[in-house]
């Protein structure tokens, strides 16, 4: 056991005591909030940008969130993270993102100056000040962990905290061999949601929600599917019987990708869907399940092996579908996952603003050849939430949210109740939250974490506390 795990516990308010039961007021206390402010956001591991976003040496952006802001710079001596005061009264240097290049930090107060690698280079008038605060390895900024994983930076204001990839090790071991850390941004979105941070991850944990908030994908019927739902399925996924030919095989799975691709944007690519319609004259097999499995084996071995002509390097998708399969949404606690599909992703970050409002991120991700020089991305202004121009997917999402967020307050609703089969996740991560909250040990916290950073329709499981 580690040290914390002999120290008393704290008491927390609306524990979940019963695995399949969350209570409603986590999602909109205000001391429920405090304390995930205080014991949870300064010790998790945070996705603080995309190294694409500081390409050049120089290049700096700010990450906040709630009342911390660190700059991550790409410095001479590789990717640093600051914590983002001055030296001398405090005020914050940088906000938003720029380049230190050829001036550094310059403290808008007093000028005081820092370069790439957050030393100190210049303190205005130095005769006026003691020698006991001129010490220079205190003016130097402070250093704010940082961890690099799939072509990003993480930051953890925790200097006892484990690794990154200790905490995510799931993720990685899923994601890396699909070069995660080679894709790159195709366009990034953000809007400002009415509803709290851990509402908005949830509605991403399960697929059982997809048969009434996303019926255009429930509703196409893909042979051999099973469903974990019992009698109620059969209405909506009609049996295999219903394919005549192989044919229809193909028809359905491209409708299925437009779908996914309309719907998600960077899910399923445009790409992806051309190699598929070019493949609509191929010999299958006349039993529908066997024809499904081949179209989409020689749609694999289509996209990988064309992808590879253009000079990208995307992984043998075969090979990963039969030795290193993929959930559909992989999860890194506490907020942000991956969704990978045919060698792209559409990515998912999400920060909490204030008790019932977060900050909403979406990307979607490409491989592209490895010589196409990409733009910077900068980070967008945050749209409303119901932008009638979001995909459809995410838009349906959306639109249940802030109904939930409201729905939490009614009177009479103290938990919500859970599949245990399902909506696990859910359960998993909750309890993850109470571990940091009531002061557990790195060794359980490691533990819970990687249990909580997996894929979508898992069950309750035993976190270890
Ligand atoms: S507060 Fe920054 S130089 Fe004075
Ligand atoms: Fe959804």
């Amino acid at each position: 056991m580690g040290k914390k795990a002999k120290r008393a516990l704290r008491e927390v308010p609306f524990k979940v005591t019963n695995p399949e039961r969350i209570p409603a007021k986590r999602y909109y206390d205000e001391g429920f909030f405090e304390l995930e402010k205080e014991h949870l956001w300064p010790h998790v591991w945070q996705m603080a940008c995309r190294l694409e976003e500081i390409p050049e040496v120089g290049d700096w952006v700010e990450y906040k969130n709630l009342d911390k802001s660190v700059i991550v710079v790409n410095s001479k001596k590789g990717i640093r993270a600051f914590h983002n005061a001055c030296r001398h009264r405090g005020v914050q240097l940088a906000s938003g993102h720029g380049s230190c290049k050829t001036q550094g930090f310059i403290c808008p107060f007093h000028g005081w100056r820092w370069n790439s690698e957050g030393e100190n280079t210049f303190v205005f008038g130095r005769q006026i000040f003691s020698e006991e605060n001129l010490d220079q390895a205190e003016l130097n900024l402070v250093p704010c962990r940082v961890e690099l994983w799939g072509g990003c930076a993480f930051i953890n204001h925790d200097n006892d905290a484990p690794p990154l990839i200790d905490c995510i090790k799931p993720a990685t071991e899923c994601l890396d061999p699909r070069n995660v850390d080679k894709l790159k941004v195709e366009w990034w979105v953000s809007s400002v949601l009415p509803t709290n941070w851990k509402l908005a991850m949830e509605a991403f944990m399960e697929g059982y929600h997809v048969m009434r908030t996303h019926p255009q994908l429930h509703s196409i019927p893909l042979p051999g599917m099973s469903s974990r739902y019992g009698p109620d399925a059969g209405n909506t996924f009609p049996p295999t019987r219903a394919f005549n030919k192989s044919t229809d095989i193909v028809d359905v799975s491209i409708k299925y990708m437009e779908v996914l691709s309309d719907g998600m944007g960077g899910m399923v690519h445009a790409n992806d869907i051309a190699v598929a319609e070019s493949m609509r004259d191929i010999e299958l097999p006349e039993d529908p399940k066997e024809a499904f499995n081949q179209f989409f084996f020689k749609l694999n071995h289509e996209i990988t092996t064309r992808a590879r002509a253009k000079g990208i390097d995307m992984p043998d998708l075969n090979d990963l579908a039969m030795n290193k399969p993929a959930p559909p949404v992989q999860f890194m606690f506490p907020h942000y996952f991956l969704l990978p599909q045919y060698g792209n992703m559409s990515s998912y970050r999400i920060r909490p603003l204030t008790p019932e409002t977060c900050l909403f991120e979406l990307w979607s991700l490409v491989l592209y050849p490895e010589d196409e020089k990409r733009p910077r991305p900068v980070a967008p202004v945050p749209g409303r939430h119901d932008n009638p121009e979001y995909p459809e997917i995410p838009k349906q999402d959306y639109s249940n949210l802030p109904l939930q967020q409201l729905g939490l307050h009614a009177t009479g609703f103290e938990y919500m109740r859970l599949s245990k089969d399902i909506e696990g996740m859910i359960s998993n991560y909750q309890r993850t939250v109470d571990g940091f909250l009531e002061g557990r040990s790195n060794e359980e916290l490691v533990k819970a974490q990687q249990i909580s950073s997996s894929g979508l329709d898992v069950p309750i499981q035993d976190i270890g506390f």
